[in-house]
């Protein structure tokens, strides 16, 4: 049929009329192809059939994702597991001495568990070592995990001695971001380096200190902090972002890994919360249930351990998550990302 015909065949439909007859634009377009050639049928029941499985796929996708949520995030509220008992009798934390770091080592003492703190700066490891040697007992290891001194793992290996010391969990958490969202040629020199160092490196290194032990124990878990900015590419903060994916991609790799010797792995991929890496923005300061405190979150995703290998380990970050990656193209999701960061970006100011 040339197109002509089917411009004739289009026209006469409105002619007649007969649009408001159609449900759908689809209907109407599924018309016109039988109208075009009967023998075409076959096509539309294919696409009718393709349509069903597709919306069966979404029902069932949703359904199972709102029972998931549920499970993460509010049965782990009610029914707590005993993670000393099933993990270990130690919890190794990098970055302990503020933000989520610092809420973790203090929510691990509530659950019983000795701490090995590691951080960077002597005197807050102090603070943190004299308020929670009340409930629990504490070694602190001073290390810059920004230093590229060969033999420093080595050392906090030693002080951690994680062959003889029944080390349960290591948390990964330490972490630095840009002082302000801004271009990549923008962001000092050694910025970059720390991002290297601390987000990448020292995941690496940590890891390699403890897993040895675990593995021969036989129990253990690595909690690896990632972040939302390992979804999408984020614009303005980009070696932050790509530190993160590569975290991610470890993570879930390291995790597959070591399950036959009984090690889990968690990925946390949360979205802003309300600590000193986010001080740039007053917005990202002030808590609320879109950007929690280090407090809140930590509560709720420890809450997650044992229950899910990979979440954002925040309620409301993980139904953000589930609406932009169900409902925004990447496109759309980036580009708002560059405008908003751009929106915040003081660096000029500073
Ligand atoms: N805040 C967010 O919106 C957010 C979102 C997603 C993921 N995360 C991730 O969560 C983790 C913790 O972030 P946070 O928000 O708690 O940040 P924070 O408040 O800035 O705390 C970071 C911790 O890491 C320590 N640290 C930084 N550089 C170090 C180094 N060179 N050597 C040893 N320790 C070092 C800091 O020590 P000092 O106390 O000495 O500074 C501090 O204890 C990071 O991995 C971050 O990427 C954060």
């Amino acid at each position: 049929m040339s197109i002509e015909s089917v411009a004739e065949v289009v026209y006469k439909k409105r002619q007649r009329g007969r649009l408001s007859r159609y449900w759908s634009t689809m209907g109407f377009i599924f018309q016109i192809v039988r109208d075009i050639d009967p023998k075409l049928r076959i096509m539309i029941d294919t696409f009718t059939l393709l349509g069903l499985v597709y919306t069966g796929r979404m029902a069932i996708g949703l359904m199972i994702a709102a029972v998931r949520g549920f499970r993460v995030h509010l049965w782990s509220r009610v029914w707590t597991l005993d993670l000393k008992r099933k993990y270990g009798e130690w919890a190794v934390i990098t970055g302990a001495t503020d933000g989520i770091g610092l809420e973790y080592a203090r929510a691990l003492a509530g659950r019983g568990f000795s701490l090995i703190l590691v951080g960077r700066n002597e005197s807050k490891l102090a603070v943190v070592k004299q308020e929670l040697l009340a409930r629990t007992q504490v070694v602190t290891i001073v290390a810059d995990l920004n230093s590229d001194d060969p033999e420093l793992y080595d050392r906090i290996a030693g002080e951690i001695d994680g062959l003889n010391r029944d080390i349960g969990i290591l948390v990964n958490n330490a972490g630095v971001m840009y002082d302000s969202p801004n271009r990549f040629m923008d962001q000092p020199v050694d910025k970059v380096w720390q991002h290297i160092r601390v987000n990448i490196a020292a995941v690496l290194m940590m890891t390699r200190t403890v897993l040895p032990g675990m593995i021969r124990r036989r129990r253990g878990l690595v909690i690896n902090m990632s972040s939302i900015a390992a979804y999408k590419p984020l614009p303005l903060m980009g070696v932050y972002s790509a530190s993160k994916v590569f975290v991610e991609w470890f993570s879930k790799t390291l995790e597959i890994e070591y399950k036959s010797y009984n090690i889990d792995v968690q990925t946390l991929t949360p979205s802003y919360i309300a600590t000193k890496m986010t001080e740039f923005s007053d917005l990202l300061q002030k808590p609320s249930i879109m950007f929690p405190s280090a407090e809140t979150f930590a509560a709720n995703a420890i809450a997650t351990i044992g229950r899910t290998s990979h979440t954002t380990g925040y309620w409301c970050h993980s139904l953000q998550h589930f609406l932009t990656n169900w409902f925004v193209p990447d496109w759309v999701y980036t580009m708002s990302s560059w405008h908003f960061l751009k929106s915040i970006d003081n660096s000029k100011t500073k």
